[in-house]
């Protein structure tokens, strides 16, 4: 493991300007720099990089962050992978904490077997662009097929000849590890090859290392299987691989959709011809693990399926999957016995672009046009297809794209719209209830097997793996749905009552529509952006503690548990003596935190107008708002105040409304705490300049 001290001094050093640019060409603005976001697609650059706050932000698409989040959201790198590259750029040599000799060692290997995947593809290369019968029999077969030769070495093509050994050979002359050769199935117990006389396809992940291959014979003998591949090894998980993901994650961005093929050469045809947000399952349904790769991207799926495609209906059913996932799912058929490849060739980029944008149908749609095609007029098997559709329709989670989905059924089947309705919810109530019954099986296998190191961490092998549902906004009204879930962070909303009048206050007003948002935001806003600036030189009081000392009464009234969160995480750092610094927040482990902390430090058109800081006439005569903090703070704190004694005001009043006539005496309680109430209201008022209609 990474050490504390290295981890820090990584998070220090990098430079967002230097990490960003080695994938953005950015061109500097003022102090800052922009470019055009990688994020999503644009023309006019909206990409902002700051890099004295040493963050990036897009005011285009939201996407923000601080160099790490930055390699983690592009390279889609783990965190520890971030500080390695990072690491790696600027020469930190990193300490590594006392770790499991175990854990050591399996990064020995792992680091062993990339080495030796990419040895592999030399050598595979090396077979086809410099041997004879390489050059007479791969290279000319890839050339057949229209493959360019730019194309073949980007893919990391290649051939195995025929010799039984040829390669395993090579590799332990080399000093190559033969358990290492064994394990990655490239050498089989025999000391042999284990891929003779194919040509070779390179499976990488998504960060483009090699992790696998497929070897495609070219013999005409139907007894020899056309694709061989290699097993699974700790770098070779299949069902979270998709064949052309390193290539095409760009492009599925910018394209907000991922194209989905079944074939190793339709994903290269395609990408050469410039269709690049193209990936294939490689012979497989989609798994979970897939699509969730995809959806890091994109929601939208775009599935090719061959023309004579025989097994179409059976590849449909495992589309439920990838409903389960709120993902867009669209099919397109290509014209009979045309693979994306040979349609590609033969009609070429812009007549293939048009048909399969015109050709796509809405999966849904497309099912139960097949399906009806079918059953014809028999009832019973009609009847089986409404099951059919009705199972796949209640897996979409979205509560809004069902019912669009029913109605739309209803009419292509010809049956009443509301008894399509109650079938599909009763099929939502049924997979709710498998669902918590598989969680409660999986938790509790989960509980049996905390015990450390009780099996294996990535052995999910077939598409089964357990899927995780969480809850769904906008479904807790379905009938039989639990209703009971809560949202994170919505519990413990308790009144202390402390230093508050009066005693317990119900709250009224609805949790997800806060009136008080605006000025709660104020307050987190000022928290993370000053708090660690002197308020009082004086006292040495900073700003977060002359807030929170203020407030501190307050916590249990916020309406937004992440300003909340922020300011009970202000506080805790300041009773733990934790300092503050200018970097606490924007390098806060907590996502959300440090979100929100980026898009204050980035101005949004129409909180304050970009380009402010180049207007030197305002410059001249007003400080930047973060500048002027000691103000920011005094007012900020005073129109949050005024909120919430505004609000007690009303709360007061209600309860004084419900009291019996004879209850005098808590009657003139009340009124006294109204009094008081309304002096603070007014004094805070005078001092913000409200009005306050009363
Ligand atoms: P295809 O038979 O359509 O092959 O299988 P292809 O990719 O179009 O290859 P060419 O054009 O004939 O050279 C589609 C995919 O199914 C998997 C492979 O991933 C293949 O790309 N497959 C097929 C196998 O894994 N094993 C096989 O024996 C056949
Ligand atoms: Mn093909």
């Amino acid at each position: 493991m990474i050490s504390e001290k290295s981890k820090q001094l990584i998070i220090d050093t990098a430079q967002v300007e230097d990490i960003v640019g080695d994938f953005v060409t950015l061109k500097r603005k003022g102090a800052n720099l922009s470019g055009l976001c990688p994020f999503h697609n644009e023309k006019t650059p909206s990409f902002n990089v700051n890099p004295t706050r040493n963050i990036y932000k897009c005011f285009g698409c939201g996407e923000g962050g601080d160099p790490i989040k930055f390699l983690m959201e592009y390279e889609q790198l783990s965190f520890p992978e971030a500080l390695r590259y990072i690491a790696k750029k600027y020469g930190i040599e990193i300490e590594e904490t006392e770790t499991s000799q175990e854990a050591i060692e399996e990064r020995q290997i792992v680091d062993s077997l990339h080495i030796i995947t990419e040895y592999a593809k030399d050598y595979y290369q090396k077979q086809m662009f410099e041997t004879d019968a390489g050059k007479s029999v791969g290279l000319s077969y890839f050339k057949s097929r229209g493959f360019r030769e730019e194309t073949i070495r980007k893919w990391g093509l290649g051939i195995t000849p025929a010799k039984k050994d040829g390669f395993t050979k090579q590799a332990t002359d080399d000093g190559y590890n033969i358990e290492l050769l064994r394990k990655l199935g490239l050498t089989n117990k025999y000391d042999s090859d284990f891929f003779r006389e194919r040509v070779m396809f390179t499976i990488r992940s998504l960060s483009g290392k090699i992790i696998a291959y497929a070897g495609r014979t070219l013999s005409k003998d139907k007894k020899v299987p056309k694709y061989i591949n290699s097993p699974e090894t700790e770098i070779y998980v299949k069902n979270k691989v998709l064949f052309g993901a390193h290539f095409a994650r760009k492009s599925i961005r910018n394209e907000d959709e991922c194209i989905i093929v079944e074939g190793y050469t339709d994903v290269i045809s395609l990408h050469q011809s410039g269709i690049e947000n193209v990936v294939a399952s490689s012979g497989t349904s989609l798994t979970v693990g897939q699509i969730n790769l995809i959806k890091r991207y994109t929601p939208n799926i775009k599935i090719l399926y061959d023309g004579d495609a025989a097994g179409i209906k059976a590849a449909l059913r495992g589309l439920d999957l990838v409903l389960e996932q709120d993902m867009n799912v669209k099919v397109v058929l290509l014209p009979d016995g045309e693979d994306p490849d040979s349609y590609m060739q033969k009609v070429g980029r812009a007549e293939f672009k048009r048909y399969a944008d015109e050709e796509a149908k809405d999966f849904i749609l497309f099912k139960t046009d097949l399906l009806l095609e079918e059953v014809g007029n028999d009832p019973v098997k009609r009847a089986g297809l409404v099951k059919d559709i009705v199972g796949s329709i209640a897996r979409i989670p979205d509560a809004i794209k069902r019912s669009f989905y029913t109605k739309e059924c209803a009419t292509i089947v010809g049956l009443d719209e509301t008894i399509l309705v109650t079938e599909v919810n009763k099929a939502v109530v049924e997979q709710a209830k498998i669902r918590q019954k598989e969680e409660e099986r999986e938790r509790r296998r989960r509980q049996n097997q905390s015990r450390p190191n009780s099996g294996g961490s990535y052995q999910q092998r077939g598409n089964s793996e357990p899927a995780h549902y969480p809850p769904m906004p906008g479904e807790s009204d379905m009938p039989g749905m639990p209703q009971d879930i809560g949202w994170p962070g919505e519990e413990n909303y308790g009144d202390t009552g402390q230093g508050m009048p009066p005693e317990h206050v119900e709250d009224v007003t609805p949790r997800r529509t806060s009136g008080d948002a605006f000025q709660e935001r104020d307050i987190a806003r000022i928290l993370v952006s000053s708090g660690d600036k002197i308020f009082d030189p004086e006292t040495n009081t900073s700003v977060a503690q002359y807030i929170l000392t203020e407030i501190q009464e307050v916590l249990d009234h916020f309406d937004e548990p992440l300003y909340e969160k922020i300011a009970r995480n202000t506080l805790e750092m300041l009773v733990s003596k934790k300092p503050i610094t200018d970097k606490t927040f924007v390098q806060h482990e907590d996502e959300e935190i440090q979100t929100f902390t980026i898009n204050c430090f980035s101005p949004v058109y129409g909180e304050l107008s970009p380009g402010w800081e180049e207007r030197g006439v305002i410059l001249n005569t007003q400080k930047a708002p973060e500048l002027n903090f000691t103000r920011d703070s005094v007012e900020g704190l005073q129109r949050f105040k005024l909120k919430k004694v505004i609000r007690m005001c009303s709360q007061n009043q209600e309860r004084m409304k419900e009291l019996g006539k004879d209850d005098v005496e808590q009657l003139m309680t009340l009124l006294r705490v109204q009094m008081k109430l309304n002096e603070m209201r007014d004094a805070l008022a005078e001092k913000t300049n409200t009005v306050v209609y009363k």
